[in-house]
């Protein structure tokens, strides 16, 4: 069942680019039909990961997912999108808020906040111990 028509559920895109876009499938549904949180929890720590690599200027491994908020139901064919942001560096860990916004029914630009997360990752080396995060070089 489709339940985003409720027009205050609907929030706007937000203007700057995602780090990651995908819909679900039939085979990321869980019993009852909707997506399965296992399967966003996958996606928003992929996507958290993209900016804590760049950031840190090489691998990183998840230490800790500090919050995940399933705030609305995903369902198999939802656009999603996932905006992921560096909210603080340390020494070897960087912390990153994930927010993901669904479009339903495309056509009819109906999009819903649908999770909110913060996980932190550690930056490492070849031996996947933990490195220095270095300086941001500006130019
Ligand atoms: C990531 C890993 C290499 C870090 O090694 P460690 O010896 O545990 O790291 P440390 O205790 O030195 O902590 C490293 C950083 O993480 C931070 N950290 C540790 N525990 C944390 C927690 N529970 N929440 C948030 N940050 C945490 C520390 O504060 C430190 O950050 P800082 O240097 O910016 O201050 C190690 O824990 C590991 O390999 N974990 C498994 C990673 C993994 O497989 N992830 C995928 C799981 S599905």
């Amino acid at each position: 069942m489709n339940t985003s028509n409720n027009p205050s559920t609907q929030t706007p895109l937000p203007s700057r680019m995602p780090q990651l876009r995908v819909m679900p499938m039939p085979a990321d549904a869980n019993i009852h039909g909707d997506v399965f949180g296992g399967w966003i929890m996958a996606q928003v720590d992929i996507a958290g990961a993209i900016p804590a690599a760049r950031r840190s200027n090489g691998r990183v491994a998840t230490i800790a997912v500090n919050s995940f908020l399933f705030k609305q139901p995903v369902f198999v064919g939802d656009l999603l999108s996932f905006y992921a942001d560096v909210v603080k560096v340390g020494r070897t860990s960087i912390t990153i808020s994930v927010e993901v916004y669904a479009e339903r029914n495309r056509l009819e630009a109906d999009t819903v906040k649908v999770t909110e997360a913060m996980l932190t990752y550690v930056a490492t080396d070849d031996d996947r111990k933990p490195r220095i995060i270095p300086d941001l070089v500006t130019l």
